[in-house]
Order: C-alpha cells, then structure tokens, then sequence
C-alpha cells in the first residue's frame, strides 16, 4: 500500500486530499505544519510528501531541507501559489520531486502523484537476485538459470561501482527495466533519486521539454516554468526507456548533456549543469537505427559505453520452469491463495512456444491460467489457444508426416496412452530441436529429423528392413516408401 504524507496549514487544502484520495490502495495522513510532518515522517514513512511552500513555523522549502538531511530519496512534492514559481525552482534545487500550482488542477494533480508514487516505488523496491525461488521474499526477484542470464546477471555486478552509461537492450518483456533498477540499486547512486521516462509514451513534441525542462512563455502553452527531469535527477540516475523513439533534435541535446553536463531548458539561453548518471533502453535495434539514419551514431557510441543485451525467452528454455514457479508464488501471495502447480504437458507446451512478448507475456499467461484453473494444477486446457496450438501443430506435423503407422496423442490431459512413460529425454530432444529449427528456419524439421531416424535404424540394424521397421516403429512398407522418398539407398547399402 503507498503512504501519502500531506503537509499543509489550510484544512481546506487537507479536506480536498481526503475526498480526492479516498482509496484502499492509499493510506493517506494529514498534517498542519512542517514541525509535525517532521514527526510523523519517523513513524510513518511516506513513500510521498505533498507539502505546501508557505506555512506559518517551519517554511516548506526549511522542512524539505531537514527532510533531505536524513532521507534522500521519499519524493517530495510541493504546492505553491501562481506566480511563486522562483520559490519553486528553488525547492527543486534543494531536492523536491516537482510542485505544483495552487489552484488544483485535478487531473494533473492525480497524475504527477501517481509518476511520483511509481518513482517512490523504483527506488525502494529492490530487485533481487535469489536463485532459489523459494527464499524469494520480494515480488521483485530476477530470474534465470540459463547461460545467458548468469551473463547479465554478471555484467550487472561488475558494473555496480562504475557511473559509466549503460545501455540496455532486448526484445519487448525481456526485464529490460528490471535490470535499470538493478544497476541502480547496486550502484553509488542508489541512495539518491531514480527516474524513469518512457521516451515512446511523450509526444515528440513535448518530450525535449520534460527531459531539459522550459521557461514561461518559451512556447504556446508555457505557462510557467518547469523543471525537465535532468535537473530533478541532479546527482541522481535517470532511466531512458525507449530511447530508439526520441527524435533527432531531441537526441543532438541528449548528446550534449551526456559529454558536456550541460543543457539549456527551452527557451532559455542559460546553460544548466547537471551530473546525472543515464540508463538507456530500447527494444529496437540501434545498430539498424543508425544505418537508416533515425539514430545519431555518435549519441549511439556514447551511450553503448557499456551494454547489457537480454537474450529473448525463447533462447533461454531451461529458465521457462523456474520463472513459472517464480509467478505461482508470487500470484498466489497476491490473490491470497493456496500455491498451484502445472502438469508436464502444460510445462512443456509452455517451453515450446515462442514468446514473442517474453517474460512479460509468460508472466501473463501465468495470471491467467492461476485465476482460470479449477483445481491445484494448471492444465495445457488453462492456457492460451496460440500456446496449445503451437504445441498441436507441431504434433499435426508429425501425424502428416509420419505415415499410416504414427499415432499420436497426448492432446489433452491425462489421456495419453501412447505416450510411453518415461518422455523426458525425448522431449528435451525435441525442444532442442524446436530451438535448431528456430535458428534454420529454411529447414524443414520433420522431414530432416525422420531421415536421419531411418539412416540410423538401417545402420543399426546392417540394412535389415524389418528389425529397423521394428525399431522405428513402422511398418516395413512404411520404411520402404521413406527409403525411396529420401533417397537412402544410395547413401547405406541396403538391399
Ligand atoms: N528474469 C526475470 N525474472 C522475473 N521476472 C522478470 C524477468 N524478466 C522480466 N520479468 C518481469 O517481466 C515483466 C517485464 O519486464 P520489464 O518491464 O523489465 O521488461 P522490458 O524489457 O522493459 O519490457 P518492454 O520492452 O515491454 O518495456 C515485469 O513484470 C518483470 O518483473
Ligand atoms: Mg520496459
């Protein structure tokens, strides 16, 4: 639940907080000077401070300052009338989230509390790295045993002392943003303010403006001046996701602040100087970017200094069981239920598909399937038609294939009498399988695979058609037309 401490002496001011954030999610508490909220700050620690600049005793911009003496980070929001925004600045200066304009302006208002709130929860939240699923306390755990991601997990750590820029990249859902606050959290920084901005979310227009903020006046619209997140993150780290969306205006600046410190806030031809440590994202691939000219190969170079690439779900199988018992618990601590298993069908349609929305999308399927499913364990029938049409399809294939003998089953749960009991080693076969055919895309899997099965039975067995039948499990007739299809003959010296 988030923690909302409002510090104002008008109880109309407090009167407005209680009706506008009357909600379960929020445990909100009222006060009327900064002598108080200094008290109540130890005992009830906020995740956000909305705090009024002029108050009789201690002034806002005089409690925020004794705030930062011991608490760096609990955003802090300050409310000032129209026409007191040099005040303002000031309080940014000293380490205030943002503020806003009395009156209200509701919406904008509901909005900045709820970034505010999202930035309290970036910081405090650690990311963790527990191997062992089970002794994962917090809902913010990164997983994988895979090669791939004990390399991140690696490169995270050797990066933790560094200020270096980094840029991470890898597909959509890939824990691209989980890996921005791990970096953060373990960096010299972490005591200080992370903030995150989603490049792709802002209007081009607006994004320069929110990153290197504006005067009054500087455009239609400007009202007033306002603060870009560069100089609210002043000593802090700041997450640029989606930077392969920024345009090139925008990104000729961002180059500047990244080798000179420096900026202008638009309208303005004051330099501001910032030292600000950046975390880059994106999904698309720069390299391409920069050949098409979308992207400066010079602001390309200089935020590649270090880069953290996720390697996609589908290249990293093995992590599929440990992230699904990963959500199992993390889903069933949420709903306040009983843990949920899945059965080995279900599992291992999961382990065959291929995730183009990653994690995210596994973690999905995961919600839907704890909610959806009747009993303790999740059936293949709990998942997603495209899951189980992938893993039907590929038994289609085989039926087609695989001539009047083959028989298949296992479609449906429990009621798989064909299958022999012991199918672990044959379907890590076929996920290794499914994983080469995902990188040979020109190659037909079934055909490839049923020649070699024939050539290595005919070896075997020194060309004798009926044991090698008997062995692949097909008739004689059956082996002789795959003889003949794939021109075995000549290779193995069969009768
Ligand atoms: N290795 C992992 N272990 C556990 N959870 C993960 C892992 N990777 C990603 N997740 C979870 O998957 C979801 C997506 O992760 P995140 O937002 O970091 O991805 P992203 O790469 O930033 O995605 P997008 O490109 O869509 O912004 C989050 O809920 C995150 O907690
Ligand atoms: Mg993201």
């Amino acid at each position: 639940m988030d923690k909302l401490l409002v510090i104002d002496d008008e109880m109309d001011v407090r009167y407005a907080f209680r009706r506008l954030f009357d909600s379960p999610d929020i445990e909100l508490r009222l006060v009327s000077s900064g002598e108080e909220g200094m008290r109540v700050l130890k005992e009830f620690h906020p995740n956000l401070i909305i705090m009024d600049i002029r108050m009789g005793g201690m002034s806002g911009l005089q409690t925020l300052q004794a705030i930062r003496q011991f608490d760096t980070k609990t955003p802090v929001i300050l409310m000032t009338a129209y026409g007191a925004t040099q005040t303002a600045i000031e309080a940014m200066k000293l380490g205030a989230y943002d503020f806003v304009l009395k009156p209200f302006d509701v919406p904008k208002l509901q909005k900045l509390i709820f970034e505010a709130l999202k930035a309290s929860r970036d910081m405090s939240k650690i990311v963790s790295f527990e191997a062992d699923v089970a002794t994962l306390d917090d809902e913010l755990g990164m997983i994988g045993h895979s090669e791939g991601m004990q390399q991140v997990f690696k490169l995270i750590g050797q990066l933790a002392s560094s200020d270096a820029t980094v840029l991470v990249t890898g597909e959509s859902g890939t824990g691209k943003e989980l890996v921005a606050k791990a970096v953060y959290q373990n960096s010299p920084r972490a005591q200080r303010s992370f903030l995150a901005i989603n490049c792709a979310a802002i209007p081009e227009n607006l994004l320069e403006s929110e990153l290197f903020g504006h005067e009054k006046g500087s455009f239609t619209g400007a009202n007033h001046t306002r603060i870009g997140k560069f100089e609210q993150c002043h000593q802090g780290t700041l997450f640029l996701d989606e930077i392969g969306d920024m345009s090139l205006p925008t990104q000729t600046k961002m180059l500047r602040v990244l080798q000179s410190g420096t900026f202008e806030r638009l309208g303005s031809n004051k330099p501001v100087e910032v030292d600000v440590r950046v975390i880059a994202a994106t999904n698309q691939a720069l390299e391409q970017a920069v050949a098409e000219k979308r992207f400066r190969e010079d602001l390309f170079y200089r935020l590649n200094v270090v880069r953290v690439q996720l390697p996609p779900l589908r290249e990293r199988v093995d992590d599929i069981p440990l992230l699904v018992q990963y959500f199992l618990r993390k889903f069933s601590k949420l709903f306040q239920q009983s843990g949920k298993s899945i059965n080995e069908n279900a599992l291992l349609a999961l382990q065959r598909y291929e995730w183009p929305g990653n994690v995210r999308e596994l973690e999905n399927v995961i919600q839907r399937a704890f909610v959806v499913t009747k009993g303790e364990t999740i059936l293949l029938s709990d998942l997603p038609k495209e899951i189980v049409m992938r893993k039907l399809n590929a038994l289609d294939a085989g039926l087609e294939q695989g001539g009047d003998q083959a028989r298949v089953s296992m479609l449906s749960e429990g009621e798989s009498p064909e299958e022999p009991a012991n199918t672990t080693d044959i379907n890590k076969l076929a996920d290794a399988m499914f994983r080469w055919a995902r990188k040979n895309t020109d190659q037909k899997l079934i055909p490839l695979v049923e020649r070699e099965l024939v050539k290595h039975a005919l070896k075997e067995t020194q060309g004798n058609q009926v044991k090698a039948s008997s062995l692949l499990g097909i008739t004689r007739a059956t082996l002789r037309k795959r003889i003949e299809k794939f021109s075995i003959r000549q290779e193995i010296n069969v009768d």
